[in-house]
């Protein structure tokens, strides 16, 4: 594995993330294992540490490359499970959970995984291959409305209808099993100037669809919460607004104490705020960040404790 993934925010991850150089930390979006890394050197000796990825060829590249002082261990799951993961390792409670969603530089760069639109390959996009259904399934076998829908939905692409139909008449003639062939499909039903910005929105739709992103993080916040000791910190790194969307809406009602209609003159939901808000906005990466790494341009970091 060549490429090495740099990690977004660093700093300014560890800042909110820690709370206690002794406590258990779960970096639940492992990687290439660089926040993993810079965590390790920020914790004392009796610090404990679990890391988790979907991707079996990251988990491969920490256990070979990482050198981590403190006991360890490398979990190659879906973070969906954060809660039974960490309970089967013996850490029913944690003391910080960072999550960095998205794709490794190292799985968007293999045209194998087929998750660029630049690089022809097979149109997989799955995070793991634990998971049952492909890209390619979606676009070959999914209904015109739910194509539709998936597009609207997860890439909010204003031509999805046209992209959509376009797609169902190509593959009439034979499966569409190639990034490649997606790309020149969408392609032909982009306005000239946006044709890019038009790619991301299908492909990025496509890859939320396959993973199921964002009922997995929806879960994965409220299991996480249950199992943070108190002062506990979750820290969360998007890349796109569905996401952000989630982690802001879920951190609001989570650190709110009653939820009730503001027309309820008496509290009848009996809601218990559990989080307190660390950043009131989210934190951005700086300039000089975003030359050196393209890809935090998207970042936003949000970040609560557990009251
Ligand atoms: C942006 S990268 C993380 C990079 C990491 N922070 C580093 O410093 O190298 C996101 C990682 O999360 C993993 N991932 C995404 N969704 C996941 C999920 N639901 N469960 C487990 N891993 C997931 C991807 O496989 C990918 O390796």
């Amino acid at each position: 594995m060549s490429t090495i993934h740099v990690p977004v925010l660093l700093k300014e991850t560890m800042q909110v993330l820690v709370s206690r150089p002794d406590g258990v930390y779960v970096d639940a979006t492992l990687g290439t294992g660089g926040h993993f890394r810079e965590l390790s050197s920020q914790l004392d000796r009796s610090a404990i540490l679990l890391g988790i990825d979907a991707d079996p060829t990251v988990i491969d590249h920490c256990k070979s490359n990482l050198n981590i002082s403190q006991k360890h261990v490398y979990i190659n799951s879906n973070f969906e499970s954060i809660k039974a993961l960490c309970f089967r390792n013996g850490y029913p409670k944690v003391d910080g959970i960072l999550m960095d969603l998205g794709l490794s530089s190292y799985a968007l760069d293999d045209p194998l995984r087929g998750l660029s639109f630049s690089a022809d390959g097979p149109l997989d996009m799955r995070f793991s291959p634990a998971i049952g259904q492909t890209a390619a399934n979606i676009i070959n076998y999914a209904d015109l409305t739910d194509l539709i829908q998936i597009f609207q939905d997860f890439g909010e692409e204003r031509f999805s209808k046209s992209i959509a139909r376009s797609i169902v008449k190509e593959r009439q003639k034979s499966a569409i099993e190639t990034t490649g062939r997606l790309a020149a499909i969408v392609k032909q039903k982009a306005q000239a100037q946006y044709v890019n910005k038009t790619l991301s929105r299908i492909f990025q739709a496509l890859r939320i669809a396959v993973n199921r992103e964002l009922d997995v993080l929806q879960k994965a916040l409220v299991d996480s919460v249950s199992i943070l000791n108190p002062e506990g910190r979750l820290v969360v790194i998007t890349y796109h607004s569905l996401e952000d969307r989630i982690v802001k809406q879920f951190f609001k009602h989570e650190s709110t104490s009653c939820i009730c209609p503001r027309e309820f003159p008496i509290c009848q939901c009996d809601h218990k705020a559990s989080l307190k808000i660390i950043t009131p906005k989210p934190i951005l990466p700086n300039k000089e960040e975003i030359v050196q790494n393209s890809r935090a341009r998207s970042a936003k970091l949000r970040a609560a404790k557990r009251l």
